[in-house]
């Protein structure tokens, strides 16, 4: 009823340029080598080119559909997979998670591997930027049929989207996203689960993976983190890693 092409390209439309995207296109446009994990439909890679970016970038991400919006773009390297499959080898001095890809790392051994692996693709004076939504601030209260938004489609047809939370215990929220006619007729339901970590967690996984924690805050403009801060921005480095 509604094709995974189309929800990527909805994706584009319900998540316009923010301060979010421009907090991490400043790190990729000071980077070498940027890798974005979970790159989506690749607006990050795609912008830092446009702007000017002479050096390698490289997005990945296991949504077929994302993918192929991204790969309309010839000029970044794009691979098809998880964070967990990352197979580089201290090829990047950068590498970001933006718009809370971190939070689809559900699993303990899934957040393990996939820490792991970026660590691997990182040189040792490279950086992991991230930001994962803050648990104290509990934005999932706001995910139900009452704050529904109306859009727009790239064919012009008028959709309703909207969030229903399942559960949420343990730090993980399972919700659907339904996509509906304005009149309210379902045309695809997805299902999803993500984590949410406090910082002490966020500190303990990343140096599980041998990363230590550079910086943490609570916004896109050096805000300290606080209960009602909407996001946890982190900047970890490899341990060890030579004073800058
Ligand atoms: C909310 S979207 C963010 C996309 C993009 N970073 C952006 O800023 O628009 C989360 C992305 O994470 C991807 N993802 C899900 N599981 C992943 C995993 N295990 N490793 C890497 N990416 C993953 C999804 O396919 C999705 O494209």
């Amino acid at each position: 009823m509604y094709s995974d092409s189309d929800a990527a390209a909805l994706y584009d439309t319900l998540n316009p340029w923010g301060d979010n995207d421009a907090f991490y296109l400043a790190h990729v446009l000071r980077a070498r080598a940027a890798l974005d994990v979970g790159c989506g439909t690749g607006r990050l890679l795609h912008r830092a080119r446009d702007a000017g970016h002479p050096g390698r970038l490289t997005g990945i991400d296991p949504d077929r559909a994302a993918l192929d919006r991204a790969r309309r773009r010839t000029d970044v390297e794009w691979v098809e997979g998880t964070a967990a499959d990352i197979g580089g080898q201290a090829e990047f001095d950068l590498a970001t998670m933006a718009s809370n890809a971190f939070q689809c790392l559900v699993s303990d051994e899934d957040l393990h591997a996939s820490l792991t692996a970026i660590r691997a693709a990182l040189t040792d004076d490279g950086r992991f930027v991230f930001e994962t939504r803050n648990p104290a601030a509990e934005q999932w209260r706001d995910w139900h049929p009452g704050n529904a938004v109306d859009v727009t489609d790239r064919h012009g047809r008028e959709l309703r989207v909207l969030h229903r939370v399942e559960s949420a215990e343990r730090g993980l929220v399972t919700f659907t996203e339904t996509t509906a006619t304005r009149d309210g007729v379902p045309l695809r339901t997805d299902r999803a689960t993500l984590r949410f970590l406090t910082e002490p967690e966020l500190r303990a996984a990343l140096a599980a993976a041998g990363f230590t924690v550079a910086d943490v805050r609570g916004g896109w403009h050096g805000e300290p983190l606080t209960d009602t801060c909407l996001s946890i921005v982190v900047t970890a480095e490899p341990a060890g890693a030579p004073a800058r």
